[in-house]
């Protein structure tokens, strides 16, 4: 299936048809990501980092949560970020927009970070006790084409400084590959780690009280029908 989740029709029908699929669904890994130096919007107005990097895999596991839950097992895995920290003071749930800020790269990607670790909450609360797990993951630093989306100039620095202090890609895609089949994972879900050490997300990332408004909030930004689990 191809999507751009930047779109929420995308996003919305790639849940659809993932929660039609007879096949069972035995590890999902939601991978993508963006890091923009200037506020963009989608073409439903949303921010663009909070939309791709949190609401397009909170949709498609809104839509698939049923599935999974009636195969009593499996996995979905968010490649997260340590990045979430960024996000000192929370996420601001009256301006996920940025409108009423000044947008800051490091901090709209932090908060959209954020945002996945606090609906990885919730679903986990739905998951207990089912088979099926949710876990969020940092991919280390590693060289990558991420920040590709920026001006000249970024992309001058990360390939002359960042990518010169970043290790293979072949770390994460080995720690995720481990999380994703590991027997020393069976059952254990809600958790945050850097590669395969398991950590504790930063504070805001761990507010319920915040989850579940974001929760709400997402819902009706994804115009998903349901509201209650
Ligand atoms: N690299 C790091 O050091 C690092 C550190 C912490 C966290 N991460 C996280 O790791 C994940 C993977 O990023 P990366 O480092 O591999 O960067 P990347 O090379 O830029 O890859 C980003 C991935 O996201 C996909 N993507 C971006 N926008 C999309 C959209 N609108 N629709 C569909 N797919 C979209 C890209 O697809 P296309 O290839 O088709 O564009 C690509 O597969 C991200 O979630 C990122 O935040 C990376």
């Amino acid at each position: 299936m191809i999507a751009d989740f930047s779109s929420l029709k995308d996003s919305l029908s790639v849940g659809e048809e993932l929660s039609a699929m007879k096949e069972p669904i035995d590890v999902l890994i939601h991978n993508a990501g963006v890091f923009l130096k200037r506020r963009e919007l989608t073409g439903d107005g949303f921010e663009t980092t909070f939309v791709v990097n949190h609401l397009s895999s909170f949709v498609i596991n809104y839509l698939i949560k049923d599935k999974l839950k009636s195969q009593e097992k499996a996995r979905v895995l968010m490649v997260n970020s340590e990045g979430h920290r960024f996000a000192v003071w929370g996420i601001r749930l009256d301006d996920l927009n940025w409108q009423k800020r000044r947008y800051s790269g490091l901090k709209a990607y932090g908060s959209a970070k954020t945002a996945q670790l606090l609906g990885m909450i919730i679903f986990n609360e739905y998951f207990e006790g089912s088979g099926v797990t949710m876990n969020a993951m940092h991919p280390g630093a590693v060289r990558t084409g991420t920040g590709k989306e920026n001006g000249a100039f970024y992309r001058w620095y990360k390939r002359t400084i960042v990518d010169r202090l970043s290790r293979s890609p072949e770390i994460s895609a080995e720690a995720l590959y481990y999380l994703g089949v590991s027997s020393d994972l069976e059952g254990i879900g809600g958790k945050f780690f850097n590669l395969t050490t398991e950590e504790i997300p930063a504070p805001p990332a761990l507010d319920t009280e915040t989850a579940r408004k974001l929760w709400l909030e997402s819902l009706r930004m994804g115009a998903l029908k349901d509201g209650s689990l």
